[in-house]
């Protein structure tokens, strides 16, 4: 059996639990959160303990697991912590939302010898699944262009719902936290990125970050693609990953294939039905399946259990911090901006 604990007990802290409950051999023990009140009631619905303190969670003998569900410009503080406790982590999307902070955490979960899993819940979608194994099947052939959008939308009620959303030191923009997810997924479907041209606009909402972010990108392999991510675009639409190759297309929308054409023979095939339109995470922050989160934590406990890296290990969420963080670099100087490509 194995115990976790969740610091951080908002929005997608819920999500934890929930998926938490589903895994067989898993247990949520207890909850940690800064807000007066918050980990009491967010315990006594879930029939776990409340601590009032990280210090006083990460003692705790029955937790092998720590969750960390604060805002993203605390992850790598809050995780560096429960490393050095011996703790295996989950942390949310973004890793952090520096490189400086990724790193960090990167290296105290290897000094450490714990598992580390950056949540990119979407690679266990099952449409995301399917496409990765055609592109490693070569059914698309060589590579060429992909894109990659999230056109969502939040109201001013949502960035003002808590203080840290919407600022460059907690937060980042609507790349750094709806859209990271489809650049985690560009990446790993088509590799390496090795130059970014971005701009970006603050158009439909009263914060400091972008609400909306355009790029062109270039990959290691010669294939060229672009990110979009709003949180302006009423009401809201799927997010929609294309990936394109010599031999066809596949299209991907809220996790699901809505079209797919290629071969000699090429034809378009509706996929797993349609996608389900502006509904879910579009225009709600909390309506995202269990699933793919139950799906990834899965994973953790068996990289643990096997001694392997995770499906989506510290590396990846930085590699996908890399080219957030190139976004803003070419949009802020105008300028494209090279990466490593490693
Ligand atoms: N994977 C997804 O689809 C998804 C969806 C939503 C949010 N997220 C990520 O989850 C994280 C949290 O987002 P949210 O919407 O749940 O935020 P939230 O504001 O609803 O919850 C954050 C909680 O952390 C608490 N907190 C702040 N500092 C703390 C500290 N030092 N120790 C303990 N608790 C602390 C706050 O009091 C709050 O209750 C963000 O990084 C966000 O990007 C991921």
């Amino acid at each position: 059996m194995s115990g976790f604990g969740i610091v951080g007990t908002g929005v997608i802290a819920a999500m934890h639990a929930a998926a938490i409950a589903t895994l067989p051999g898993a247990r949520l023990a207890a909850v940690t959160d800064v807000a007066g009140g918050a980990a009491a009631a967010f315990a006594a619905d879930r029939g776990c303990a409340a601590e009032p303190s990280l210090d006083a969670l990460l003692a705790r003998p029955d937790i092998d697991v720590v969750c960390v569900c604060v805002p993203s410009g605390l992850h790598a503080e809050v995780g560096v912590r429960a490393a050095r406790s011996g703790k295996h982590l989950v942390v949310e999307k973004p890793i952090d939302v520096t490189l400086a902070a990724a790193d960090r955490l990167i290296e105290a979960a290897r000094a450490a010898g714990v598992t580390l899993t950056v949540i990119s819940q979407h690679r266990f979608d099952p449409g995301l699944i399917e496409l990765k194994r055609l592109i490693g099947d070569g059914a698309l052939g060589r590579l060429l262009l992909a894109e990659a959008s999230t056109k969502w939308y939040r109201t001013q009620g949502y960035y003002d719902s808590a203080a840290w959303r919407g600022t460059w030191a907690m937060d980042g923009g609507s790349l750094m936290n709806q859209g990271v997810h489809y650049v985690d997924l560009l990446r790993w479907c088509m590799g390496p990125v090795t130059e970014v041209t971005a701009v970006c606009a603050t158009q439909a909402h009263q914060i400091e970050v972008e609400d909306t972010a355009l790029a062109i990108v270039r990959f290691g392999s010669g294939a060229v693609g672009t990110i979009l991510s709003s949180t302006a675009a009423f009401p809201g639409f799927p997010q929609r990953l294309e990936v394109t190759g010599a031999d066809g297309t596949v299209i991907v929308e809220d996790g699901r294939i809505v079209r797919r054409a290629f071969g000699p023979s090429a034809g378009t095939d509706p996929g797993a039905g349609a996608g389900p339109g502006a509904a879910g995470a579009a225009a709600d922050p909390a309506a995202i399946d269990v699933a793919s989160h139950a799906a990834q934590i899965a994973d953790l406990l068996a990289a643990v259990e096997e001694g392997r890296e995770p499906a989506v290990d510290g590396q990846a969420g930085r590699d996908a911090l890399e080219i957030v963080c190139a976004v803003y670099e070419s949009a802020r100087t105008g300028r494209p901006v090279r990466l490593t490509g490693s």
